[in-house]
């Protein structure tokens, strides 16, 4: 039975009806929107902003590209992509940036950070679901997706999903969490993930289980060559894969032919 046909799907260590499973994971991100990006910080000592400057490093540069960046949430991605063309706009021009997440709540936290910067109108904010993108097929130059991938229902449908947005020749990049490369970790991370995050996230979001959620939903997602093989398998071509941290996170890279 493939991943679309079944009536159950994880959520965290969770078997939830596949219809469930998109609120509950709704509700998640409502609850944490407003303590979000302090939590990157904290939970991941700041290393969560090397490996997004890894990922937007990776963009292949374009004059006047147009940027989708899939569950987008606050916008950390898309304002990245934007000081970095910015920085080279006499080569590149000025690039369309398309931000697009299924929770208006995390949007709204976004735009209002963005505003807070003197920042209007450089960031064009679509609420819509990673497995119904709102956009035509063949629309954009590049797309992003970081930690929102794990998310989704159908990984996939998404996938496909994204696939049919990308122009010919446009370029395909996911930054998620993975699998350990180097297993003499394993017992330092697994202690870090299952004790200090959901207890930082009692403490710092005051939401215990949402954080929970995270370390599972990680654990559940599939390693480094079976997501590279779902990537391939939704048309996307030249899968590549850089583990980042010894392999907490991954960027898979494709080609859309
Ligand atoms: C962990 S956050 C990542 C946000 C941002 N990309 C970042 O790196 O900071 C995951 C995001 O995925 C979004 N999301 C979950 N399911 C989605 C779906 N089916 N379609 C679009 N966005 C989704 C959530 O609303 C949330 O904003």
């Amino acid at each position: 039975m493939t991943e679309t046909d079944s009536h159950e799907t994880d959520f965290g260590f969770r078997r939830v009806a596949v219809a469930d499973k998109a609120p509950m994971v709704a509700q998640v991100f409502d609850q944490v929107a407003d303590r979000y990006d302090v939590m990157n910080d904290v939970m991941s000592g700041g290393v969560h902003r090397l490996w997004k400057r890894a990922l937007v490093n990776s963009l292949r540069p374009r004059r006047d590209l147009h940027l989708l960046d899939v569950a987008g949430g606050t916008g950390d991605i898309a304002r990245r992509f934007l000081a970095r063309a910015r920085a080279h706009e006499e080569n590149w021009g000025l690039p369309r940036i398309t931000l697009c997440d299924i929770n208006a709540t995390m949007l709204m936290r976004g735009r209002d950070r963005l505003i807070d910067r003197g920042e209007f109108g450089t960031i064009a904010w679509s609420c819509g679901d990673a497995e119904q993108l709102p956009f035509p097929s063949g629309s954009v130059d590049a797309i992003t997706i970081a930690f929102g991938i794990r998310n989704v229902t159908h990984i996939n449908v998404a996938l496909s999903e994204m696939r049919r947005v990308l122009r010919p020749g446009g370029q395909f990049l996911c930054l998620e969490f993975s699998r350990l490369i180097l297993p003499g970790l394993k017992k330092l991370y697994d202690t870090y993930s299952f004790h200090v995050i959901p207890a930082l996230g009692q403490w710092i979001a005051k939401d215990r289980e949402a954080y929970t959620y995270l370390v599972e939903s990680i654990r559940r997602f599939p390693n480094q060559e079976t997501f590279a093989q779902m990537i391939a398998d939704a048309g996307l071509a030249r899968v590549k894969v850089i583990n980042l941290s010894g392999g907490v996170a991954a960027i898979h890279s494709a080609w859309r032919t």
